[in-house]
């Protein structure tokens, strides 16, 4: 997904600005630091879809990396959707960042005080229909996120560089997603998210996704928690090593934009396993269609699913 940038509408701190004008201080700490968090919010028939869930975790995100927000939750999301609205794209890619704020250079996070917020709004654009209808291949990542084990893990910090840099070992091997690992002490590797996605694997009628102790808690993992039931599906939270995860009957990741895409390969070092019978079967698809009348959405295109 390309969004170019003379196409977006962007507010910084409320204020409208045309997007070759729209700046952020180089003293400022998101780009100095990392020194951030961010959102990505889609619209259902033109209206944010899980607006306040995103905004509690905006401010959770935040509240981990010690970042004093000085807007109430109903204030951020009352002004997003009149954002949102103003922007007028059929349906809308949104992505709030919100910084520590501009100051004296120097890592104390005390030398800045006044965080900065900024909106991106463009026209939602979607992977092409061959993601769902073909499924995809994940790459087993090498190297852990900046925020392992740190007060931010689990936040939606900004910095990506190691998702990033996994995302390009993963399409230089071929594969969609690196899927990131956490190895325990006695050096079993769990599945714990993708680069920028939530990861559950089918085993008979039962899904496993991994618990919330290390990942993003993602918006769209939620929703298909809760619409599972209605495929027929349960859930279990549950540790999910990898050797297991080879095994699974089938494997889907999850993200806002992206809503489910199946996942039909995993590529692990010089391995390489076939998930099911190596194309997306069908809970996949009753989880997708269960996902869509959950949350109300016809989606882009009406009611017609994405691998149609
Ligand atoms: C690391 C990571 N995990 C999970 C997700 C999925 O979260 P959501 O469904 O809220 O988009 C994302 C989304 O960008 C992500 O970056």
């Amino acid at each position: 997904m390309a969004l170019e940038q003379r196409d977006g509408v962007v507010f910084i701190d409320g204020e409208r600005r045309l997007p070759e004008r729209a700046v952020v201080s180089v003293y400022d700490r998101g780009f100095l630091y990392g020194d951030s968090v961010f959102e990505v919010i889609r619209t259902y028939g033109g209206r944010p879809f899980g607006l306040e869930e995103h905004v509690a975790r905006l401010h959770r995100s935040a509240g981990k990396l010690a970042i004093a927000l000085p807007w109430s939750e109903a204030s951020l999301v009352d002004e997003l959707a009149r954002q949102v609205r103003e922007a007028a794209f059929t349906e809308s890619y949104v992505r709030v960042v919100v910084t520590r704020g501009a100051g004296p250079l120097g890592l104390d996070p005390d030398l800045a005080d006044r965080p900065s917020r900024i909106t991106l709004i463009h026209a939602l654009t979607l992977p092409p229909t061959s993601v769902y209808r073909d499924g995809v291949a994940l790459l087993v990542a090498s190297a852990a996120r900046a925020t392992d084990g740190t007060a931010a893990e689990g936040a939606k910090a900004s910095n990506y560089l190691a998702n990033l840099l996994a995302l390009r070992e993963a399409k230089a091997r071929g594969a969609y997603e690196p899927l990131f690992v956490e190895t325990t002490s006695a050096g079993v590797r769990l599945a714990l998210e993708g680069g920028s996605s939530n990861v559950f694997a089918l085993f008979g009628a039962l899904l496993v996704t991994p618990p919330e102790r290390r990942i993003l808690s993602g918006v769209t993992r939620r929703y298909v928690i809760e619409a599972a039931p209605a495929a027929g599906l349960r859930v279990e939270t549950a540790d999910l090593p990898i050797e297991r995860l080879l095994t699974a009957d089938e494997v889907f990741i999850t993200s806002t934009i992206r809503e489910i895409v199946p996942v039909v390969r995993i590529l692990d070092g010089e391995r390489a396993t076939t998930i099911g019978a190596g194309v997306p079967g069908p809970a996949v698809r009753r989880v997708h269609r269960a996902f869509r009348a959950h949350v109300g959405a016809g989606g882009p295109g009406g009611a017609s699913m994405p691998w149609e």
